[in-house]
């Protein structure tokens, strides 16, 4: 090789090497910037929503990203159904559908990881694409339509966690859903707590019931009560006897809410998940995907899930914790929801946009919201502004 091309070559290699050791650095770093603004962009620029998806969840199902210790605030740990919580943001259902990636997830930060939904038999869901990324509204609309393992596989690698003592003092929701094919949901989800029900600190199952006529709002009800009392009652067969904990719509009517409020109180249902994504379509979207038919999830549905969580908050007198999810990807949104009523947090959306960094500073603009309001913990501030 001739002097000048070998000193180029080398002077390239510099060069790439130098920007991969920069990359490296700043990924191992978790700079927030540097994420949002480099490395998220680029990855979404070589890969599709879906491949994006499942290349994060392979990452972190391989323990690639940087696993540390975290030490969380004392200020941000709370005592909820008799299960610690290190910290009060989780991964919220839909990006560990099968049960893969527990460990990594766990290692970068999370107080607590639900999987799922995860559905009785294995189904591949709807025909590609899916996923669309509405990057001008911070959102995500998803039409995944329950691609799931099934609850054998799912079984398989939650009994490997369980078993590797992999679990540390990460806090597991299983979120149950049921086959597309199912006339029976509520025999879907009753296998469901059989199965799976040993390994989970909490269940979820999904009462995303679409909006209904004022008429046919007591057949509602007695169906919601129906369906909670079959579950509580198998669940009670259980050892551990995990809580059992409803996850609503943001599109619900206000008897709706209120015939939810009432089923949950009475059958003693343990908690609440405020929200789910919304078939709504708000007039601000911008994004050219704002049309395509699925649920909407990120920016867009944060105050509306907010809300929610006030409502269901007061009408449940504040006696059943909430887990609130929509749209949060900061702390202070973090703490609004908190504040509104919900003992714990969710995010999904936001990881797309900004990584594992959105996480960690969430966590620390969090001790800092308490710290400022006076609050010694986390769960002082739950339901402030009802005070
Ligand atoms: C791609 C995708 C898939 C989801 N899949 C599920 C699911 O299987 N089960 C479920 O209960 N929620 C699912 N969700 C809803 C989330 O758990 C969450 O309720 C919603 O996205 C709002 O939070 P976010 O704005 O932080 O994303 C999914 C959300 C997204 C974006
Ligand atoms: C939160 O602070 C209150 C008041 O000091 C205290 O009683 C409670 O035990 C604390 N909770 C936790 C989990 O530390
Ligand atoms: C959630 O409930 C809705 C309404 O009953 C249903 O259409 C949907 O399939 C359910 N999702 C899962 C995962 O079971
Ligand atoms: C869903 O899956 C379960 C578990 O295999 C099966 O028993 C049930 O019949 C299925 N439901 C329907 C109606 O497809
Ligand atoms: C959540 O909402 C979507 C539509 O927004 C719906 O298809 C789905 O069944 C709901 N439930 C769950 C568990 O995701
Ligand atoms: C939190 O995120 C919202 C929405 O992206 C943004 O408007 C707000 O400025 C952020 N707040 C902080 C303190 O970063």
């Amino acid at each position: 090789m001739k002097p000048p091309l070998k000193a180029l070559l080398e002077g390239f290699g510099l060069v790439v090497g130098g920007l991969g050791t920069f990359c490296c650095y700043e990924i191992y770093t978790e700079n927030q910037k540097f994420y949002a603004n480099c490395f998220m962009p680029l990855i979404h620029k070589v890969l599709d929503a879906e491949t994006a998806h499942k290349a994060a969840v392979k990452a972190l199902a391989w323990n690639l990203l940087p696993g540390r210790k975290h030490h969380d605030d004392p200020s941000l740990r709370q005592v909820i159904w008799n299960k610690e919580f290190q910290n009060p943001v989780g991964i919220a259902a839909g990006f560990d559908k099968d049960a893969e990636a527990m460990v990594g997830l766990s290692n970068m930060g999370f107080g607590f990881i639900e999987v799922g939904s995860v559905t009785p038999l294995p189904q591949i869901g709807n025909p590609k694409p899916r996923v669309f990324r509405l990057y001008e509204d911070k959102a995500v609309i998803n039409r995944y339509g329950f691609n799931s393992c099934g609850q054998e596989a799912a079984k398989h690698r939650l009994n490997k966690f369980d078993q590797h003592q992999c679990r540390g003092n990460i806090v597991l929701g299983v979120n149950l859903g049921k086959n597309k094919t199912s006339t029976d949901d509520v025999a879907d989800y009753i296998t469901g707590v059989r199965q799976l029900g040993k390994y989970a600190d909490y269940i979820v199952i999904n009462v995303s019931s679409p909006n209904t006529a004022g008429l046919r709002n007591l057949q509602q009800k007695k169906r919601l009560e129906t369906l909670c009392k079959a579950i509580l009652q198998e669940r009670d067969k259980l050892v551990n006897k995990p809580p059992v904990l409803v996850k609503i719509a943001p599109d619900l009517s206000d008897d709706d809410k209120q015939d939810i409020a009432k089923v949950v109180l009475e059958c003693n249902v343990e908690g609440l998940i405020v929200s789910n994504t919304t078939v709504r379509r708000p007039e601000s979207l911008r994004s050219v995907h704002k049309k395509e038919v699925g649920g909407l999830s990120g920016l867009p549905v944060r105050d509306v899930s907010t809300k929610l969580i006030s409502e269901m908050y007061q009408l449940t007198e504040g006696k059943v914790p909430i887990i609130g999810v929509g749209g949060i990807s900061n702390g202070t949104e973090a703490y609004e929801k908190i504040k509104a009523g919900a003992s714990l947090v969710q995010i999904y959306t936001a990881l797309v946009y900004g990584g594992p960094p959105v996480l960690t500073n969430m966590k620390k603009d969090l001790v800092e919201h308490l710290h400022k309001d006076g609050y010694e913990n986390i769960s002082q501030a739950i339901g402030a502004v009802h005070q």
